[in-house]
């Protein structure tokens, strides 16, 4: 039967490109996952937007010169162009500047207030005398009082990953204006997060299948105790808060935009003309729900967005955060070949796209931090995807036109040893795939193309031929169901060059019809003259 799975991706600020960082920790994966889940049947539904409001944007729009939203449309439309061009396969990707966006987090916001999760409190808030106005808690800078860091900022610690609250900080200095910041009396709501405490423990407990670090981070994170959170914000760009008194006062980012997971599916059912369509992945006990996020990030979707669900009382909560770690790339590592950067266009720029993805995904960051190299981006296209991968296809499609007339020869069978590994890497690619465990399965996948070379080797079907015709054919026959499971156990991650190897082998359908499965390809199907799938890069 068929399951629904949700899969969100971070929601990136609108404040600049997007960088390699990204695409490895967040947008890669998710992607890649969403694939696999939508070839074993499963109903996904994959959604995330651009972040528009807060601080971010707003600094970003005054260093400019133009409006916030000047800077959402173009970064908005700018990230659509990544998405089209590296085969990330959203159901919907939004932006938070939408009508459906404050509907759905003003409504919330009211149920949380009248379920008495949302309390009221005067409190001193920095403010920047010289640049005139509040500071926003990423803007005030100074030592973490947890770790002794010299740069934690008033929301976040970046050594240590606690959550902070700017008063917390030993001597807080302004980014804006690098003063000291004066503390001013303003009115804010506060999430109860007191309330939820215990029972967000209770949840979290049962989680084993969380990669570790986001699994003991959480627990750690809860069993310190949860403390009250301003959701409300002394800003004029953003939601606005549906509370008389509070019109010069916004929505704080951070609920509005975990918010956004929902507001997009309501939007998605809303364009499909279904209003009520989004309901099964948010109601249905049985649908999972996946967050991909960089580790920045894990608290906001592991206990404050889970927080607010509960809150609501309406909906389930998140199945799994697989929270990546980073892929850095300010080394001199980054780009010594070729002086490519290493933003997203930069890098679309330079490579096809699945040569990144697959270089990304062999480099993932899901246990530890990793570096980004171009130059390791290059061999891995030259030596695994033209050499292995695309060489197996090539040789044996090759010779299909050279010895039989471009058909499939065999009888349909596959050689019971080729079979078996083809079984065996389905079964271990399927158990990975499902523990969101990529990096590893990637090399799996490479690991049965380089089998395949092995037996073509042994083989020698240009001997063969020569000798036994139809012995060739049967080679030949099993070489050519083995590039038809590997299309497919490929497809997840390289899914421009596996739908072309699709039609290569005589296939007029798309690849996803098929599902996640292999079949011999038919005898006498007719093959097109092929081309390589991969392209080396040559570097000066
Ligand atoms: N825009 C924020 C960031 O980039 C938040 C992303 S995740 C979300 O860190 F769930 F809050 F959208
Ligand atoms: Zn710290």
């Amino acid at each position: 039967m068929s399951e629904r799975i949700l899969v969100c991706t971070a929601w990136p600020y609108v404040n600049g490109s997007l960088h390699v960082g990204h695409l490895a920790g967040v947008y890669v994966p998710a992607d890649t996952f969403a694939r696999f889940q939508r070839l074993r049947g499963n109903d996904v539904l994959m959604v995330s937007g651009s972040d528009e409001h807060g601080t971010p944007i707003i600094l970003r729009a005054d260093q400019e010169g133009v409006s916030p939203k000047e800077i959402g449309d173009k970064y908005h439309a700018e990230f659509l162009g990544y998405w089209r061009d590296l085969g990330i396969s959203y159901d919907l990707y939004t932006r938070t500047g939408t009508e459906t966006h404050s509907r759905v987090v003003q409504a919330e916001f009211t149920d949380l207030l009248e379920k008495e999760y949302l309390f009221e409190a005067s409190v001193d808030q920095f403010y920047d005398e010289t640049a005139g106005r509040f500071l926003q808690d990423r803007y005030i800078e100074g030592t973490c009082p947890h770790c002794g860091y010299d740069r934690a900022r008033g929301d976040q610690c970046d050594n240590c990953g606690h959550l902070l609250d700017p008063d917390q900080l030993i001597e807080p200095r302004s980014k804006l204006t690098g003063g000291r910041p004066v503390p001013r009396s303003t009115t804010h709501l506060f999430f109860d997060l007191r309330k939820l405490n215990d029972r967000l423990v209770e949840w979290v407990r049962p989680m084993t299948h969380w990669r570790p670090n986001v699994y003991r981070f959480t627990l750690n994170f809860l069993e310190g105790g949860l403390q009250p959170r301003a959701v409300t914000r002394d800003l004029d760009w953003g939601v606005p808060v549906p509370v008389a008194g509070y019109e010069d006062k916004r929505v704080y980012v951070w609920i509005e935009a975990v918010t956004g997971y929902l507001s997009a599916s309501v939007e998605w059912a809303e364009r499909q003309g279904r209003a009520d369509a989004w309901e099964p992945w948010w109601k249905d006990p049985q649908a999972r729900q996946y967050y991909f996020i960089g580790k920045d990030n894990i608290p906001f979707h592991t206990v404050i967005w889970p927080a607010i669900l509960m809150a609501r009382g309406d909906t389930i909560l998140p199945y799994d955060v697989p929270a990546n770690e980073y892929m850095n790339f300010g080394g001199a590592k980054a780009s010594k070949s070729a002086n490519i950067g290493t933003t997203v266009p930069d890098l679309l720029a330079a490579f096809d796209p699945d040569p990144i993805r697959y270089y990304l995904t062999a480099n993932a960051p899901e246990s530890a931090d990793t570096d980004f190299s171009a130059d390791d981006l290059i061999r891995r296209n030259n030596d695994e995807l033209v050499a292995t991968w695309g060489n197996l296809v090539h040789r044996t499609l090759t010779f299909v036109q050279r010895y039989f007339d471009g058909r499939v020869p065999g009888d349909g069978a596959t050689d019971p040893v080729v079979a078996r590994q083809i079984d065996d890497t389905f079964a271990l690619v399927t158990a990975r795939l499902e523990a969101v465990r990529l990096k590893e399965t990637v090399r799996d996948v490479m690991a049965l193309a380089h089998f395949g070379n092995r037996y073509f080797d042994e083989k020698a079907p240009w001997r063969q031929v020569k000798e036994d015709q139809a012995e060739a054919g049967r080679t030949v026959g099993t070489l050519l169901n083995l590039l038809n499971a590997l299309k497919v156990l490929f497809a997840p991650f390289l899914p421009f060059s596996s739908a072309r190897l699709h039609e290569l082998l005589g296939y007029q359908h798309q690849l996803e019809e098929d599902g996640w499965a292999w079949t011999p390809v038919p005898i006498g199907q007719s093959l097109p003259k092929p081309t390589p799938l991969f392209t080396k890069i040559e570097t000066s």
